[in-house]
């Protein structure tokens, strides 16, 4: 389904709810497309001469973060505040490989989906069919399954999937985290790389695994005023998030057994 750019109709939300998935064509106008191309492509230079920056220290990534456009449709399909989980950057040129079959909402264990969490999906260039397409199966945030498991089905078709290899420059894609999906590696693209930024979300009232950086890029978001001056500030709310890591090794020597039993005793 393609909706429109503007605010979230009632069907919209209830297609989300139901299918895991809302796309925007054209989301992002041309200038600041150019600007964000610009941007990945700063990244992309400073790798090579393994110069380290966060995302958020590049402009348009930065302020991409709280793109008021898209913080109202999050707002739509999660009724609440939500903060943000991670911003990461590619360019995928010509012969890179592709990304077997994964969800990507973030629990430990995986138990449940209570509360929302979204994968914003931006396509600067578009989809031409070339060096990689998009494939998910609408739906399929409602099985709960850990992040691993379903690697051993590669990238291969699933029952009912939908393969997005056509979309214009600046296109949106909002999937819920959970969402099963894959890259599937095609072939050319040598003339035009494949610009990708994916910004995630949780929604607000659990407290999620973050990344042991949260702490530190929400700090530099504030400082960088990404929050609007304060519009924002939830997005950039590091009490959203726990650090997994160090709950892990507890949890594996803990996780035994039906956790259900553990649960009666808190
Ligand atoms: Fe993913």
């Amino acid at each position: 389904m393609t909706t429109s750019t503007d605010d979230l109709s009632p069907e919209d939300i209830e297609f989300f709810d139901r299918e895991g998935y809302l796309v925007f064509e054209d989301f992002i106008e041309p200038d600041l497309n150019q600007r964000l191309m610009a941007d990945v492509d700063a990244m992309i230079e400073d790798r090579q001469n393994e110069t380290q920056r966060r995302l958020i220290d590049y402009p348009e990534l930065g302020l991409l973060t709280s793109h008021p456009p898209m913080m109202g449709k999050i707002e739509s399909v999660m009724n609440s505040t939500f903060a943000m989980h991670h911003i990461h950057a590619a360019r995928h040129d010509a012969g890179s490989g592709g990304v077997a079959w994964h969800q990507d909402y973030a629990q430990l264990p995986h138990t449940n989906r209570s509360h929302a969490m979204v994968h914003i999906f931006y396509y600067l260039n578009g989809l031409n069919g070339e060096i990689g397409d998009l494939l998910f199966v609408p739906g399929s945030q409602k099985s709960i399954v850990s992040d691993g498991a379903l690697q051993i089905m590669g990238d291969g078709d699933l029952p009912g999937m939908v393969c997005v290899d056509t979309l214009p420059s600046g296109s949106a894609i909002m999937v819920h985290s959970a969402l099963w999906h894959a890259r599937r590696a095609k072939p050319g693209g040598e003339d035009m790389p494949r610009y990708f930024i994916d910004v995630s979300y949780c929604q607000n009232g659990v407290t999620w695994p973050g990344y042991g950086s949260h702490k530190a890029i929400n700090a530099r978001a504030l400082e960088l005023g990404l929050d609007r001056e304060g519009r924002y500030a939830h997005v950039y709310d590091s009490s959203t998030f726990f650090d997994a890591h160090e709950y892990r090794s507890d949890f594996d020597t803990r996780n035994q057994g039906s956790l259900v039993l553990q649960l009666k005793d808190l």
